[in-house]
């Protein structure tokens, strides 16, 4: 009697403890980002919506995690992923050789381009005529990195894409240099600025993860490529932008 009320009280016991620590709930999977980047990632209301938050959902969902999204300044989202505050950075974040030497890289899940943006009659026709121009930037983003290369600019550097471009508009900058993407949504909301055709570079979307955490990139190089065959990568970008 006495052993078998132990072995009750040790199963309940043991139940509690699973309950406890969550035994049956998903593991999350934390996601830093700057939601100030349509179509990747912007504010829908309350949610964070876009291609990236897609991506990055069907990632989890493959790995039967929670997806958590972490809101934060783009350039506090490498250090979130050094120190285990995130476990991984999607925000159309382009690979550099600077930022390889701070983080690892997925495999790519998208191209894109820096382009500039000017108002309607602009002396600035092509990425030759920026030198000894002002330019806004977003911080921390390779359209800053490239700006300070600029002979003789003064760059203007914002927390968000969209203050660059207001800037622009209010003539406080002569040029925005920013991802393709991010400059067709902003210009559609704007009066009186344009793309120029030249784009200042092209580059490579990816995921970036803690340096050395190979079993957590290999689980992402695995979803990334299952998306990428079964088309739904493909889907998720569609639903965000219209191709010309
Ligand atoms: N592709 C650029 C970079 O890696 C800009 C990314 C900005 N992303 C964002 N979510 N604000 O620097």
């Amino acid at each position: 009697m006495k052993k078998l009320l132990s072995v009750v009280l040790s199963a309940s016991l043991l139940g509690l403890a699973l309950v406890g620590t969550g035994c049956g709930e998903k593991k999350e999977l934390v996601m830093a980002t700057n939601a100030e980047f349509p179509p990747y990632e912007y504010h829908d209301g309350d949610a964070i919506v876009g291609i990236d938050a897609e991506i990055a959902q069907a990632i989890a969902d493959e790995m039967g995690r929670t997806l958590v999204i972490e809101d934060m300044a783009f350039d506090s989202i490498i250090t979130a992923v050094q120190t285990g505050k995130a476990d991984m950075g999607v925000a159309g974040m382009t690979i550099t050789e600077d930022r390889l030497e701070n983080v690892d890289f997925s495999t790519p899940y998208a191209t894109a381009a820096q382009v500039i943006i000017v108002k309607d009659d602009s002396d600035i026709a092509s990425p030759d005529d920026l030198a000894g121009k002002t330019i806004g930037v977003q911080l921390g983003t390779t359209g800053d990195i490239y700006a300070e290369e600029i002979e003789n600019a003064s760059i203007e550097k914002y927390n968000k894409g969209f203050e660059a471009v207001q800037a622009l508009t209010q003539g406080k900058v002569d040029a925005v240099i920013i991802d393709n993407e991010p400059a067709k949504v902003f210009v559609s909301q704007n009066e009186g600025i344009k793309i120029l055709d030249e784009a200042y570079t092209y580059e490579e979307y990816a995921i970036a993860v803690k340096k050395g955490n190979t079993e957590l990139l290999n689980q992402i190089n695995a979803a990334i490529e299952k998306l990428q065959e079964s088309g739904k990568l493909q889907e998720i970008v569609d639903k965000y932008i219209v191709a010309e």
